[in-house]
């Protein structure tokens, strides 16, 4: 099955075609995994392993304005900077387009404003291809349901099938072959006094993209046979947490969920490693908080920056901790 096939079997029976807009815009926030996804069963179409379990990030996320031209050649501008389309994320963006170029003639210009840095294991690709799905689904008049949008997304980054939605979402890993059912969902709990930091230790890109990191783990860490079922377990600890409000289970769950699959990736042979010396000083400094008795815990993706758990009543006292933190309370519109 290729990737072509999905996008044709989902556009089937979709009568419109052609664009019926010459531009449309879409929003999709950030995404941050508490129980990760981490190793695919199919490379191509971008299947997961396991299901996971991730978190919105409210206003931080990317906006696109998409427009079509017949004979135009593709732009995509980031932040208002040309992208060059032999980048790393160039040529998966262009890729992506390609599949929706209904004639060989179709020229796209995708202007991306995003607030988040691109490639620094902050979701970038994630917020990225779910706004273009959506900006797509507007320009040609699909009206497809969040579910179809959902599979188109995680054919451009896994973790994008998570962006559509706000608050708690889950993506089900799904068993067919076709992956029609692997899609996010979104989750009804809601908890307003959660907050999350955005501790950035760097913005540099990372040396190593998570498809290539992915595939050397499952290919050869001697502990990925136990990523599974601790998931499995990880997953069922975190939604009881969200249903019950139980923080301390939430925190020591989603924390361990990640020292796991860093742990996993650090036995893959290249070994793989995203933390730099200022992670780990963080993650110290993170544990002897909470041995004083503040409940902070963090995550930590594809990069080297982590992402703080916390209550809202101890708001004030984490900004001392960590001045220039940016903080979301993905809950409450600010
Ligand atoms: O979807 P990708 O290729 O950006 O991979 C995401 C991997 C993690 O961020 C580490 C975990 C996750 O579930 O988001």
């Amino acid at each position: 099955v290729k990737k072509t096939d999905v996008v044709r079997a989902i556009l089937a029976d979709r009568q419109h075609l052609l664009p019926c807009n010459t531009e449309a815009e879409a929003y999709a926030s950030s995404n941050i995994a508490l129980c990760k996804y981490w190793g695919k069963r199919n490379t191509e179409l971008n299947l997961p392993m396991t299901s996971s379990f991730s978190i919105s990030l409210g206003n931080f996320g990317s906006n696109i304005r998409l427009s079509v031209n017949e004979n135009v050649a593709d732009t995509a501008c980031i932040n208002d900077q040309l992208l060059d389309w032999q980048s790393s994320f160039g040529k998966r963006l262009r890729e992506f387009l390609n599949l929706f170029r209904i004639t060989p003639t179709l020229g796209f210009h995708a202007d991306i404003h995003t607030n988040i840095p691109i490639g620094a294991g902050l979701a970038s690709s994630a917020c990225g291809f779910a706004s273009l799905v959506q900006a797509l689904d507007r320009l040609f008049g699909w009206e497809l349901s969040l579910l179809e949008l959902s599979i188109l997304a995680r054919l451009g980054s896994g973790s994008a099938s998570r962006s559509l939605w706000q608050g708690f979402v889950e993506w089900h890993a799904g068993t067919q072959a076709d992956g029609m059912d692997s899609y996010a969902e979104v989750c009804t709990d809601v908890w307003p006094d959660l907050c999350i930091g955005l501790l950035i230790l760097s913005d540099t890109e990372k040396k190593i993209s998570s498809r290539v990191a992915m595939q050397r783990t499952v290919a050869t860490s001697p502990f990925y046979t136990a990523w599974p079922e601790t998931v499995r377990h990880d997953l069922s600890a975190i939604k009881q947490a969200v249903r019950e409000k139980d923080f301390l289970l939430l925190g020591k769950t989603a924390e361990s969920n990640a020292l796991s699959m860093h742990a996993t990736m650090l036995s893959s042979w290249p070994p793989v490693l995203y933390a730099l010396p200022g992670t780990v000083t963080a993650m110290q400094k993170i544990w002897e908080l909470r041995q004083a008795g503040l409940m902070v815990f963090f995550t930590q993706d594809a990069g080297p920056n982590l992402k703080l758990l916390f209550l809202a009543k101890d708001k004030a006292h984490m900004k001392t901790h960590f001045p220039n933190m940016p903080i979301i309370q993905p809950f409450i519109n600010e």
